[in-house]
């Protein structure tokens, strides 16, 4: 049997790699005009750090993740999430030492073990962005600003939802609180639900079960319990949307798959995904490296998912590949000379591809053109070299060491 993609992967082609530069070219250009720098973290990280920081009770870890041994008696996993990770790196170089906040941002892939749909693979990229060392909430309102900039530049059409969380001390008193709730009306709610009341009763609000929806909407909501500096905290985030111009919609009942987040949190989806409808998230994650066993340090971020958003997209203009010259061989003798010109040309600044298939020199012509070459050398086994200008259909007979020169003349390179 030929063998495969595995199931969930994907392989990039030519012409959605152009489409993921322009992607990646948009997202450097938004993030680095506002201080950001490009981080890279391995693949694969000790197991304990998302045990630890993504949390245990979360599907991620419980679930999805692709872990393996080092074959010495150590649990490595496939990174899942990139949040993790570069707090990790944060704590391990001592970056709290730099001016703070650090502001880092990441292309990279991740690996999570869901069941695969469109907009849902087992690697996938995300473009992130995180702001370690500042609790100020223009931090929170500013990634959020950048991101739907990084969409709008994409085409993407998102709505936004935001919420706040409050400190993990508020949200372990509600989570009592729910819990006490969901098992006064456990009869009437669904059995996952049920039997995750105790894990996670904060997931009974993502349920779809009409049953549980209902006892949902009277159940009570985190937002309405934060202590007053949080609450401070997020009516500054909503002001500074209000006045960005960003829309958004406050949804008390926000939930994400992540155990770090305190206060602050948001989500972008898009209609354009059907089912798998997040594009993007993130939010504050005041005491991740604390956590990870780093000094006390505030931070937010967010993710969003490339694939999504290039699903999402619309049109995205790719610069189609320019091919300067096409050398051409017009007989066997004239190879290592066709293949110096190439070379050289291309040492010149000019695109410059090679025949390469053994082809007559007829369907040469033809495959120049195919690829938009401006100019075709053809090289024989002659003292001088045939140039073609291809728009004109011009030709003439030249010394090969002038090849070059009449090319740079009568581009656009000088
Ligand atoms: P997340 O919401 O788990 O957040 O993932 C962010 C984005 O990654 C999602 O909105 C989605 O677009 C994309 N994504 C997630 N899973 C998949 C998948 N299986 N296939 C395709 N795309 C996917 C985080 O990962 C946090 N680290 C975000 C963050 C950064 N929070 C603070 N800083």
């Amino acid at each position: 049997m030929r063998i495969q993609a595995p199931r969930g992967t994907f392989d990039v082609l030519p012409e959605e790699a152009a489409r993921r530069e322009v992607l990646e070219s948009h997202a450097k250009r938004i993030l680095e005009a506002a201080g950001y720098r490009r981080i890279e973290t391995p693949a694969f990280e000790a197991t304990e750090l998302f045990a630890r920081g993504v949390g245990e009770a979360t599907d991620i870890v419980q679930k999805e993740m692709y872990s393996f041994s080092d074959g010495a008696g150590r649990s490595l996993t496939l990174r899942p999430e990139g949040t993790a990770p570069v707090c990790r790196a944060y704590i391990e170089h001592g970056m709290h030492k730099l001016p703070q906040p650090v502001k880092l941002w990441y292309l990279s892939s991740f690996f999570r073990a869901e069941a695969p749909q469109k907009g849902r693979y087992r690697e996938f990229w995300q473009v992130g962005a995180e702001a370690i060392g500042s609790s100020e909430p223009e931090t929170d309102a500013e990634l959020v600003v950048l991101l739907a900039e990084l969409l709008d530049a994409l085409g993407v059409r998102a709505r936004l939802t935001i919420s706040s969380l409050g400190k993990p001390e508020t949200r372990t008193e509600y989570r009592e609180e729910l819990q006490r709730y969901l098992r006064a009306n456990s009869e009437l709610v669904s059995e996952e639900v049920r039997s995750r009341i105790d894990l996670n009763p904060l997931r009974a609000f993502d349920a779809l079960d009409a049953g549980t929806r209902e006892v949902m909407s009277e159940a009570p909501k985190l937002l309405d319990r934060l202590d007053a500096e949080d609450a401070v905290h997020f009516a500054t985030v909503k002001r500074l949307l209000d006045r960005a111009g960003i829309t958004y919609e406050v949804e008390p009942a926000l939930v994400r798959g992540l155990d770090y987040y305190t206060r602050t949190l948001f989500e972008f989806s898009s209609d354009a995904l059907g089912a798998q409808s997040g594009v993007a998230g993130g939010g504050r994650y005041d005491r991740l490296i604390e956590q990870l066993d780093g000094p006390s340090t505030p931070a937010c971020g967010f993710a969003a998912g490339v694939e999504r958003m290039l699903l999402a997209a619309g049109d995205l203009p790719t610069s189609p590949a320019l091919t300067d010259l096409y050398v051409a061989i017009a007989a066997p003798e004239g190879e290592p000379q066709a293949f110096q010109l190439a070379r050289e040309a291309r040492r010149a600044g000019l695109a410059a591809q090679l025949e390469l298939a053994g082809r007559s020199l007829k369907r040469q012509l033809a495959h120049a053109d195919r690829v938009g070459a401006r100019y075709v050398a053809i090289v024989g086994d002659g003292a001088t070299t045939s140039l073609k200008e291809m728009d004109s259909g011009e030709q003439r007979e030249l010394p090969p060491a002038d090849v070059i020169p009449a090319i740079l003349r009568g581009s656009r390179l000088v």
